[in-house]
C-alpha cells in the first residue's frame, strides 16, 4: 500500500506517518511547512528507520497539485491533514481559512475523481458538534452552527466529501478528533506550536519549563464538578493508529458505507484542573496557574461516545490522561536540549 499523507510533517500527521511506516505502508508526504518544521522529516526517519518521500508545495495551488498527481499515479489512498487550525486566527482571517482548507481539499478530490483513486481519510473535529445537548456525543448527534471559520471549514469539508462521494465512485472516512495531546514515546516528535500556544497542554508544559510565566485557567464557573471546562483528551499516538485502521478499511473494502464518520476520543471527560493535577502528579511539580474569566467561544463540556469506533474499527484508545501529560512533558524537556 502506498499512501499520500498531506500535512505529514505536522503534529498529528507526523505521528500517523510513523504508525503507517511501522505497519509496512509506503508513505509520500506533501507539506508546505506553513506550520511545521523540516526537521520532523529526520525525526520520522530516526524513529522508523525509513525516510518517507517528501514534497514541498501548496495543495491549494491547483497546477502544483495536478502535477503531483500526474507524477504519482500509483497511490492507494490519501490521508488529508493539511489545513490551518488556529481558531482565533480564523476569526480574523476567514478567507485565508476558507481558501486554504477548502481549495486544497477540492483540488485533491478533483484528482481522485479523474484518476480513479478512491480512498480518502479526512481529519475532522468534534468542533462540528458545538456544545452538544446530550453527552456523550455519538456520530449521529446534530452538528451545530460553527463557532469560528476554522470550525466551519471542518463542517463544510465534511459536506464537500459527502456530496462528492455521493456523485462519484469515491469512498471516504471522516475522523472527528476530540482533543489530541501528548507526544511520541521517543520524544522525537510532538506538538510544536509557533509563538504563544492556544491549546492547553503545550501551555502547561511551556509554563512548567519556564517559557511562560503562568497558565490562565479560563473560567471556573462552568456547570461541571470543579467549575472548569471538560474535554475528551486523546493521546496522539492512539489517534494516529486509528488512521492506519481507517485507510486499510477503505483499501480492503471493509467499509459499510461509502462515507463513514467516527468519533476518536477516549470516552472520558477531564476538566482543566484535572489535567493540571495529572501534570503535577506525573512530574511531581507544582504548576503556576490562576483562574481567569472564560475564553470567548469555549464550550462547557464535551466527550465522545466511542462505541461505533470501538466496534466498527476494532480500535480503542489505550493511553490514559497521565500517559498524555507525561509524554507531553518528556517532549517539552527534549526540546530544551
Ligand atoms: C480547540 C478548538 C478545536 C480544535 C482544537 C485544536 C474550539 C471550540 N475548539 O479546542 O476545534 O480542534 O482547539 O486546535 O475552538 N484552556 C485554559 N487555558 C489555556 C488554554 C486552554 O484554561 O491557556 C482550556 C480551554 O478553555 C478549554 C481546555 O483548556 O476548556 C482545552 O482548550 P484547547 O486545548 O484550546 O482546546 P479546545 O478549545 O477544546
Amino acid at each position: 500500500m502506498k499512501i499520500l499523507v498531506t500535512g505529514g510533517l505536522g503534529y498529528i500527521g507526523s505521528h500517523t506517518v510513523v504508525e503507517l511506516q511501522n505497519s509496512g505502508i509506503d508513505v509520500i508526504i506533501v507539506d508546505n511547512l506553513s506550520n511545521s518544521e523540516i526537521s520532523v522529516l529526520n525525526s520520522i526517519t530516526n524513529i522508523t528507520s525509513i525516510e518517507p518521500e517528501y514534497h514541498n508545495f501548496d495543495l491549494a495551488d491547483k497546477e502544483a497539485c495536478n502535477l503531483f498527481f500526474n507524477n504519482n499515479s500509483d497511490l492507494d489512498g490519501i490521508i488529508h491533514f493539511a489545513a490551518y487550525k488556529a481558531v482565533g486566527e480564523s476569526v480574523n482571517n476567514p478567507l485565508m481559512y476558507y481558501r486554504n482548507n477548502l481549495e486544497s481539499l477540492m483540488n485533491i478530490m478533483d484528482n481522485m475523481n479523474t484518476r480513479g483513486l478512491s480512498n480518502l481519510v479526512f481529519s475532522s473535529s468534534c468542533t462540528v458538534y458545538g456544545q452538544p445537548d446530550v453527552l456523550p456525543v455519538t456520530e449521529d448527534s446534530p452538528r451545530k452552527e460553527a463557532e469560528s471559520p476554522y470550525g466551519n471549514t471542518k463542517k463544510m469539508a465534511e459536506d464537500i466529501i459527502r456530496d462528492t462521494i455521493y456523485a462519484t465512485d469515491l469512498k471516504g472516512i471522516a475522523l472527528r478528533y476530540f482533543n489530541p495531546v501528548g507526544a511520541h514515546p521517543t520524544a522525537l516528535i510532538g506538538e510544536l506550536p509557533l509563538g504563544v500556544p492556544n491549546n492547553l497542554m503545550p501551555f502547561i508544559t511551556q509554563t512548567a519549563v519556564g517559557i511562560r510565566e503562568q497558565l490562565s485557567v479560563f473560567g471556573d464557573d462552568y456547570n461541571t464538578h470543579d467549575g472548569t471546562a471538560i474535554r475528551d483528551y486523546i493521546h496522539v499516538v492512539d489517534l494516529a493508529k486509528a488512521h492506519v485502521i481507517a485507510i486499510k478499511r477503505l483499501f480492503e473494502n471493509k467499509n459499510k458505507r461509502d462515507f463513514e464518520i467516527f468519533n476518536l476520543g477516549t470516552g472520558n471527560g477531564y476538566s482543566v484542573l484535572e489535567v493540571v493535577k495529572s501534570f503535577e502528579r506525573v512530574t511531581n511539580t507544582k504548576l503556576n496557574y490562576k483562574i481567569v474569566g472564560r475564553r470567548e467561544g469555549d464550550i462547557e463540556k464535551v466527550w465522545a461516545n466511542t462505541d461505533f469506533a470501538n466496534k466498527e474499527l476494532g480500535w480503542k484508545a489505550e493511553q490514559d490522561i497521565d500517559d498524555m501529560t507525561a509524554s507531553a512533558w518528556k517532549f517539552q524537556l527534549a526540546l530544551k536540549k
